[in-house]
């Protein structure tokens, strides 16, 4: 009886899903909180387990939030995919690519490690293929699915091109193997606000970074569960009279007003994603206005030269405000940073315009002010949404309105209110910067509550 453990199968045999499906159960078995990812991540992380035979792996996984999400509607999209090696290329299932967007072949799957033109470059300018490969294919990086098993030079490319040109993949699989700058790559690319499911430190390899597309192709193709099929055909959005904020969202609501910041230090200066950007306007925009004038306009600034003019006239008037302290008090003043305007990824003009409809305003007459003041509202809708979608802000004040007016065109009768640094940051710091520096602290609410009368 040479193969005994076979005749024992074949009296009780089991398909291949079937197989599949116990293996899992073993994973899951041997992980019972599913080493502390949610759900969705899990099937992805038990995935690259279950590729490697390996559990160790697991607290080297690590995927951004929108991920999964942000990689199934580029697959439904049948978004141009982008692999480092041909070994990915040829490992990549076009079947299961198919089961989610029928268009895919095997061309869509992009691989120029191997093209002529990049082996004869690079031997001339003595760099890895990898790097003139991912250059080769700059135009389907945007928007597409990047996937990396074995050139951390070639990911370090992406990140360049990410920072510097603004190109956004809609999903970077970060998984170079190896022992120079495989780790630096990926802790570089992690930090740059763009959705990546990674294996952290130098593992990693093409058999995980196919694993990891074909565990997205798999959830992008199942059914929803059946409790969301549930509230997508049951469950309408709730009229605007019966819409009550649930508890949850409620302390959602306050997590992220109490979370806000004033940002001028933390900026990485990696691009905002376009979608995000558009949600920060369109919460700024939903403000309130006195007689609903929506008196503001948004003036994106990405031109680094104006910006470096307006940074121009930023020191001035500081150096001019730093004279209206005393002694330590001035040092103390001169030690602050109050602006990051170089260093975030944009800025945004925030400007007030009297005349949008025409010189009578509802609203208006007792206070003047007021609808300048609206302004103020959506600049606090910015704020908040910004910090929602974990993007910093600091408002800069001290930039002279007639430069901003200059550098800007603003015509008359508009009115520049406010100069925003936007962009993803390092973090969030726990307490205001003038706190912390030991300059201001917060007041008691009970000294600026009054009943009935100052
Ligand atoms: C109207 C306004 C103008 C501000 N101007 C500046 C500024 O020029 N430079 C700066 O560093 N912070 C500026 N800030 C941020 C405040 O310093 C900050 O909001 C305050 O210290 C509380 O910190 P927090 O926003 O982190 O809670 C401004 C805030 C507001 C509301």
């Amino acid at each position: 009886m040479k193969t005994p453990l076979l005749r024992e199968f074949l009296q009780n045999p089991m398909t291949g899903p079937e197989i599949e499906a116990r293996s899992f159960a073993i994973i899951d078995s041997e992980s019972p909180a599913r080493a502390g990812f949610p759900e969705d991540q899990w099937e992805i992380v038990r995935r690259l387990i279950h590729t490697t035979g390996d559990e160790t792996l697991a607290p080297l996984v690590r995927l951004s939030s929108d991920a999964i999400s942000s990689g199934i509607d580029a697959l439904k999209k049948g978004a141009p995919i982008y692999a480092d090696s041909n070994m990915i290329r040829s490992g990549l299932s076009v079947a299961r690519l198919r089961e989610v967007f029928p268009g895919y072949d095997r061309e869509k799957i992009l691989c120029h490690v191997a093209d002529n033109d990049v082996a004869e470059l690079a031997v001339e300018k003595g760099v890895p293929r990898s790097l003139l490969a991912i250059r080769k294919a700059r135009e389907s990086l945007h928007g597409g699915i990047v996937v990396f098993g074995n050139a951390p030079v070639a990911l370090l490319e992406l990140n360049r091109m990410i920072v510097e040109e603004g190109i956004r993949p809609a999903l970077v699989i970060a998984m170079p193997v190896g022992f120079v700058h495989v780790v630096e790559s990926k802790e570089e690319l992690m930090s740059l606000g763009i959705p990546f499911i990674a294996v952290t430190g130098r593992r990693g390899g093409s058999p995980l970074a196919v694993a990891a597309l074909h565990a997205i192709c798999t959830r992008a193709s199942a059914p929803l569960p059946q409790s969301e099929q549930r509230q997508a055909t049951l469950a309408p959005p709730p009229s605007p009279e019966e819409n009550s904020i649930s508890e949850k969202d409620r302390d959602a609501f306050y997590h992220v007003l109490h979370t806000r910041r004033d940002v001028r230090a933390e900026f990485t200066g990696a691009p905002i994603p376009d979608e995000k950007l558009r949600r920060i306007l369109e919460a700024a925009h939903a403000a309130p206005s006195v007689g609903f004038m929506q008196p503001w306009d948004f003036i994106i600034i990405r031109d680094r030269e104006i910006r470096a003019r307006l940074l121009e006239g930023f020191q001035a008037v500081r150096e001019r405000e730093a004279l209206k302290f005393e002694g330590e008090k001035r040092e103390a003043y001169l030690r602050l940073k109050l602006q990051g305007i170089l260093e975030c990824s944009l800025c945004i003009l925030v400007t007030f315009d009297p005349s949008r409809h025409g010189p009578v305003v509802l609203g208006t007459s007792a206070q003047s002010d007021m609808d300048r003041f609206s302004c103020v509202c959506a600049i606090q809708n910015l704020w908040l949404a910004a910090r929602a979608e974990n993007i910093g802000l600091g408002w800069v004040s001290l930039v002279d309105p007639s430069l901003l007016r200059s550098e800007i065109g603003i015509p008359e009768p508009i009115e520049p209110i406010a100069l925003l640094c936007l962009g993803p940051v390092e973090k969030f710091q726990p307490r205001p910067d003038l706190e912390r520096a030991g300059w201001l602290s917060r007041l008691p609410l009970d000294q600026v509550i009054h009943e009935g009368r100052w």
